[in-house]
Protein backbone atom coordinates (compact mmCIF):
# COMPACT_ATOMS: atom_id res chain seq x y z
CA UNK A 1 0.00 0.00 0.00
CA UNK A 2 1.29 3.54 -0.93
CA UNK A 3 1.39 5.73 2.30
CA UNK A 4 -0.67 8.75 1.11
CA UNK A 5 1.33 12.37 0.76
CA UNK A 6 0.65 15.82 1.07
CA UNK A 7 2.98 18.33 0.44
CA UNK A 8 3.07 21.72 0.61
CA UNK A 9 5.20 23.98 -1.16
CA UNK A 10 6.07 27.25 0.55
CA UNK A 11 7.58 28.42 -2.94
CA UNK A 12 9.27 31.88 -2.57
CA UNK A 13 7.19 32.99 0.00
CA UNK A 14 7.70 33.02 3.96
CA UNK A 15 10.13 34.80 6.24
CA UNK A 16 11.09 33.42 10.06
CA UNK A 17 7.82 34.95 11.40
CA UNK A 18 6.08 31.95 9.64
CA UNK A 19 7.39 29.35 11.18
CA UNK A 20 4.27 29.59 13.44
CA UNK A 21 2.10 28.08 10.83
CA UNK A 22 4.63 25.06 11.08
CA UNK A 23 4.49 24.91 14.43
CA UNK A 24 0.64 25.12 14.40
CA UNK A 25 0.79 22.26 11.79
CA UNK A 26 2.82 20.26 13.67
CA UNK A 27 0.19 20.35 16.49
CA UNK A 28 -2.50 20.10 14.90
CA UNK A 29 -1.71 17.15 12.21
CA UNK A 30 0.20 14.58 15.06
CA UNK A 31 -2.40 12.12 14.82
CA UNK A 32 -2.51 12.28 10.77
CA UNK A 33 -1.89 8.89 8.68
CA UNK A 34 -0.99 10.54 5.88
CA UNK A 35 2.78 11.58 5.29
CA UNK A 36 2.67 15.68 5.70
CA UNK A 37 6.16 17.53 3.60
CA UNK A 38 6.77 21.17 3.73
CA UNK A 39 8.92 22.40 1.72
CA UNK A 40 9.67 25.86 2.68
CA UNK A 41 12.35 27.88 1.33
CA UNK A 42 15.97 27.47 1.98
CA UNK A 43 16.61 29.87 4.39
CA UNK A 44 13.93 28.18 6.61
CA UNK A 45 15.00 25.39 6.64
CA UNK A 46 17.37 24.72 9.75
CA UNK A 47 15.07 26.33 11.81
CA UNK A 48 12.29 24.61 10.26
CA UNK A 49 14.13 21.37 11.44
CA UNK A 50 14.44 22.56 14.73
CA UNK A 51 10.61 23.27 15.28
CA UNK A 52 9.63 19.81 14.04
CA UNK A 53 11.82 17.35 15.52
CA UNK A 54 9.91 14.55 16.47
CA UNK A 55 6.78 15.81 14.62
CA UNK A 56 4.53 14.34 11.99
CA UNK A 57 6.08 17.16 9.44
CA UNK A 58 8.76 16.29 7.41
CA UNK A 59 10.71 18.78 5.21
CA UNK A 60 11.74 19.61 1.85
CA UNK A 61 13.77 21.67 -0.33
CA UNK A 62 12.50 23.20 -3.73
CA UNK A 63 15.12 22.93 -5.96
CA UNK A 64 19.09 21.39 -5.72
CA UNK A 65 22.04 21.47 -8.01
CA UNK A 66 23.08 18.81 -10.08
CA UNK A 67 26.41 19.22 -8.81
CA UNK A 68 27.95 18.61 -5.27
CA UNK A 69 30.16 21.82 -4.88
CA UNK A 70 31.82 24.27 -7.23
CA UNK A 71 31.48 27.16 -8.99
CA UNK A 72 27.61 27.64 -9.28
CA UNK A 73 26.95 31.14 -7.45
CA UNK A 74 23.68 31.16 -5.61
CA UNK A 75 23.05 27.19 -6.07
CA UNK A 76 22.85 24.90 -3.57
CA UNK A 77 23.81 21.37 -3.74
CA UNK A 78 21.53 18.26 -2.41
CA UNK A 79 24.11 17.47 0.48
CA UNK A 80 23.75 21.18 1.46
CA UNK A 81 19.94 21.02 1.71
CA UNK A 82 20.08 17.46 3.54
CA UNK A 83 22.39 18.73 6.17
CA UNK A 84 19.61 21.88 6.86
CA UNK A 85 16.90 19.14 7.38
CA UNK A 86 15.31 18.72 3.81
CA UNK A 87 14.53 14.48 3.22
CA UNK A 88 12.94 15.56 0.35
CA UNK A 89 13.31 17.87 -2.71
CA UNK A 90 10.82 19.29 -5.50
CA UNK A 91 12.73 18.95 -8.84
CA UNK A 92 11.29 20.07 -12.29
CA UNK A 93 8.26 22.60 -11.08
CA UNK A 94 6.56 24.51 -13.76
CA UNK A 95 7.82 27.62 -12.42
CA UNK A 96 11.75 26.32 -12.47
CA UNK A 97 11.24 25.10 -16.16
CA UNK A 98 9.87 27.94 -17.30
CA UNK A 99 11.67 30.88 -15.15
CA UNK A 100 15.23 29.30 -15.50
CA UNK A 101 14.70 27.04 -18.33
CA UNK A 102 15.01 23.72 -16.87
CA UNK A 103 14.99 20.92 -19.27
CA UNK A 104 13.99 17.75 -18.56
CA UNK A 105 17.43 16.23 -18.86
CA UNK A 106 18.62 19.21 -16.35
CA UNK A 107 15.89 17.57 -13.89
CA UNK A 108 17.29 13.92 -14.25
CA UNK A 109 20.33 15.00 -13.57
CA UNK A 110 19.51 16.96 -10.32
CA UNK A 111 17.16 14.15 -9.86
CA UNK A 112 20.39 11.33 -9.75
CA UNK A 113 21.86 14.23 -7.23
CA UNK A 114 19.44 14.25 -4.94
CA UNK A 115 19.67 10.55 -5.11
CA UNK A 116 23.13 10.42 -3.96
CA UNK A 117 22.12 11.84 -1.13
CA UNK A 118 18.97 10.11 0.20
CA UNK A 119 16.68 12.68 -0.55
CA UNK A 120 13.98 11.67 -2.05
CA UNK A 121 13.03 13.59 -5.10
CA UNK A 122 9.86 14.47 -6.03
CA UNK A 123 9.95 15.09 -9.93
CA UNK A 124 7.22 17.68 -11.50
CA UNK A 125 5.02 17.39 -14.60
CA UNK A 126 2.91 19.47 -16.38
CA UNK A 127 1.20 20.62 -20.14
CA UNK A 128 0.72 24.13 -20.62
CA UNK A 129 -2.63 25.13 -21.41
CA UNK A 130 -1.59 25.68 -25.53
CA UNK A 131 -1.06 21.47 -24.95
CA UNK A 132 -3.98 20.89 -23.70
CA UNK A 133 -6.38 22.53 -26.18
CA UNK A 134 -4.32 20.67 -28.94
CA UNK A 135 -4.84 17.28 -27.60
CA UNK A 136 -1.17 16.95 -27.03
CA UNK A 137 -1.17 16.25 -23.14
CA UNK A 138 -0.25 12.69 -22.60
CA UNK A 139 2.41 13.22 -25.40
CA UNK A 140 3.87 15.89 -23.46
CA UNK A 141 3.44 14.17 -20.30
CA UNK A 142 4.99 11.06 -21.57
CA UNK A 143 7.80 12.71 -22.97
CA UNK A 144 8.56 14.49 -19.41
CA UNK A 145 8.45 11.42 -17.50
CA UNK A 146 11.09 9.67 -19.80
CA UNK A 147 13.53 12.15 -20.15
CA UNK A 148 12.92 13.61 -16.09
CA UNK A 149 13.81 10.15 -14.21
CA UNK A 150 16.91 8.35 -14.35
CA UNK A 151 17.16 4.45 -14.27
CA UNK A 152 16.87 3.32 -11.05
CA UNK A 153 13.69 5.21 -9.63
CA UNK A 154 12.06 3.32 -6.89
CA UNK A 155 9.18 3.95 -5.12
CA UNK A 156 11.05 5.10 -1.91
CA UNK A 157 13.79 7.58 -3.62
CA UNK A 158 10.81 9.16 -6.08
CA UNK A 159 7.37 10.52 -6.60
CA UNK A 160 5.54 12.15 -9.13
CA UNK A 161 3.53 15.25 -9.13
CA UNK A 162 1.48 16.14 -12.45
CA UNK A 163 0.95 19.81 -12.29
CA UNK A 164 -0.76 21.33 -15.32
CA UNK A 165 0.58 24.56 -15.90
CA UNK A 166 -3.01 26.39 -16.59
CA UNK A 167 -3.76 24.95 -13.06
CA UNK A 168 -1.39 26.23 -10.73
CA UNK A 169 -2.20 28.95 -8.60
CA UNK A 170 -5.02 29.98 -11.29
CA UNK A 171 -7.98 28.18 -9.41
CA UNK A 172 -8.69 26.78 -12.10
CA UNK A 173 -8.37 22.33 -11.72
CA UNK A 174 -9.00 19.77 -14.66
CA UNK A 175 -11.75 17.59 -14.59
CA UNK A 176 -11.68 14.91 -12.44
CA UNK A 177 -11.72 12.54 -15.73
CA UNK A 178 -8.75 14.35 -17.16
CA UNK A 179 -6.79 14.16 -13.82
CA UNK A 180 -7.54 10.52 -13.64
CA UNK A 181 -6.47 9.77 -17.49
CA UNK A 182 -3.03 11.55 -16.88
CA UNK A 183 -2.60 9.64 -13.54
CA UNK A 184 -3.60 6.04 -15.09
CA UNK A 185 -0.77 6.71 -18.45
CA UNK A 186 1.95 7.65 -15.36
CA UNK A 187 0.92 4.52 -13.19
CA UNK A 188 1.18 2.82 -16.62
CA UNK A 189 4.34 4.11 -18.10
CA UNK A 190 6.02 3.80 -15.02
CA UNK A 191 4.73 -0.05 -15.45
CA UNK A 192 6.07 -0.16 -18.66
CA UNK A 193 9.72 1.36 -17.82
CA UNK A 194 10.36 -0.01 -14.13
CA UNK A 195 7.99 -3.06 -13.95
CA UNK A 196 5.19 -3.30 -11.60
CA UNK A 197 6.06 -3.50 -8.50
CA UNK A 198 8.22 -0.35 -8.47
CA UNK A 199 5.58 1.46 -10.44
CA UNK A 200 2.62 0.14 -7.58
CA UNK A 201 4.94 1.35 -4.86
CA UNK A 202 6.01 5.32 -6.30
CA UNK A 203 2.90 8.02 -5.36
CA UNK A 204 1.58 9.53 -7.96
CA UNK A 205 0.51 13.51 -6.53
CA UNK A 206 -1.62 15.99 -8.25
CA UNK A 207 -0.82 19.48 -8.25
CA UNK A 208 -2.53 23.22 -9.06
CA UNK A 209 -5.12 24.70 -6.96
CA UNK A 210 -5.31 22.09 -4.95
CA UNK A 211 -7.88 23.89 -1.39
CA UNK A 212 -9.87 22.55 1.10
CA UNK A 213 -13.23 22.37 -1.18
CA UNK A 214 -11.81 20.17 -3.93
CA UNK A 215 -9.75 17.94 -1.89
CA UNK A 216 -11.73 15.33 -1.46
CA UNK A 217 -13.22 14.68 -4.81
CA UNK A 218 -9.61 14.72 -6.10
CA UNK A 219 -7.95 12.20 -3.65
CA UNK A 220 -10.80 9.80 -4.35
CA UNK A 221 -9.82 10.06 -7.97
CA UNK A 222 -8.27 6.68 -9.58
CA UNK A 223 -4.40 6.94 -9.21
CA UNK A 224 -4.14 9.76 -7.27
CA UNK A 225 -2.06 9.39 -3.95
CA UNK A 226 -2.35 12.94 -2.82
CA UNK A 227 -1.35 16.25 -3.73
CA UNK A 228 1.51 19.12 -3.99
CA UNK A 229 -0.23 22.03 -2.55
CA UNK A 230 1.05 25.95 -3.06
CA UNK A 231 -1.24 28.79 -1.75
CA UNK A 232 -3.31 26.46 0.69
CA UNK A 233 0.30 25.17 2.36
CA UNK A 234 1.14 28.32 3.60
CA UNK A 235 -1.55 28.36 6.22
CA UNK A 236 -2.30 25.31 8.97
CA UNK A 237 -5.75 26.65 8.83
CA UNK A 238 -6.02 25.79 5.04
CA UNK A 239 -3.75 22.79 4.58
CA UNK A 240 -5.02 21.03 7.67
CA UNK A 241 -8.31 20.11 6.11
CA UNK A 242 -6.70 18.73 2.68
CA UNK A 243 -4.75 16.81 5.25
CA UNK A 244 -7.76 15.15 6.44
CA UNK A 245 -9.35 14.71 3.29
CA UNK A 246 -6.36 13.10 2.12
CA UNK A 247 -6.58 10.62 5.48
CA UNK A 248 -10.33 9.86 4.80
CA UNK A 249 -9.80 9.11 1.26
P1 LIG B 1 -1.00 26.09 -6.14
O1 LIG B 1 0.49 25.61 -6.54
O2 LIG B 1 -1.53 25.06 -5.17
O3 LIG B 1 -0.82 27.43 -5.52
O4 LIG B 1 -1.80 26.11 -7.41
C1 LIG B 1 0.79 24.24 -6.73
C2 LIG B 1 2.23 24.06 -7.06
O5 LIG B 1 2.79 24.87 -7.82
O6 LIG B 1 2.86 23.11 -6.58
Amino acid sequence: MRQKLAAGNWKMNGTGADLVELKALAKAQSTAKSEILICPPATLLSRAAELTRDSAVSLGAQDCHAANSGAHTGDLAAVMLKEAGASTVILGHSERRADHGETSAIVAAKTTAAWAEQLTAIVCLGETLAEREDGSTLKVIGNQLAASLPKGATGENTVIAYEPVWAIGTGKVPSLAQIAEVHDFLRAELTTRFGAEVANAMRLLYGGSVKPGNAAEIFATSNVDGALVGGASLKSADFSPIIQALDAS
